[in-house]
């Protein structure tokens, strides 16, 4: 349809084709500064259901990339201490932060079922979305 799609329809189009055609991204997903508030909220995602829809800035990964602003490339989950597990059937993790006019507004994670399947060239990927993203917002 001609119908314009909202932004959370396209961030949940940006996550079901990350998913469904990279093998190694298992659950992908939004995470969105929550107002002033210190926290993150979950947005758009695909992937099992989780209990973590607020995430306190410098808790777990995503947490931590909201003060850190920097990629964060987490190759073994169960070697990391301030990590917040959402599925036993995670090994990997990858949060890449979204700016807008300079500004970290927000993240995107993705977790993998398989060990250390994060590349450089899957930073750089993903940066690249992050920067489409920023443009829709
Ligand atoms: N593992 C994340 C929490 C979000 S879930 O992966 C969906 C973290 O440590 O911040």
């Amino acid at each position: 349809s001609n119908d314009k799609k909202t932004t959370d329809e396209k961030l949940l189009g940006i996550c079901q084709l990350l998913e469904l055609n990279v093998n190694h991204y298992n659950w992908v997903g939004f995470y969105f500064k929550n107002g002033d508030k210190n926290e993150l909220k979950l947005g758009p995602y695909v992937g099992a259901p989780t209990d973590h829809t607020i995430i306190p800035f410098g808790k777990g990964i995503c947490g931590q990339v909201a003060v850190s602003n920097e990629n964060f490339v987490v190759p073994d989950v169960s070697a990391q201490d301030n990590y917040i597990a959402c599925s036993i059937t995670v090994k990997a993790e990858i949060v890449i932060p979204i700016f807008v006019n300079g500004e970290n507004i927000g993240q995107i994670d993705i977790d993998s079922n398989t060990p250390d399947p994060f590349t450089k060239e899957d930073e750089e990927f993903l940066e690249f979305i992050c920067q489409e993203v920023a443009r829709i917002l």
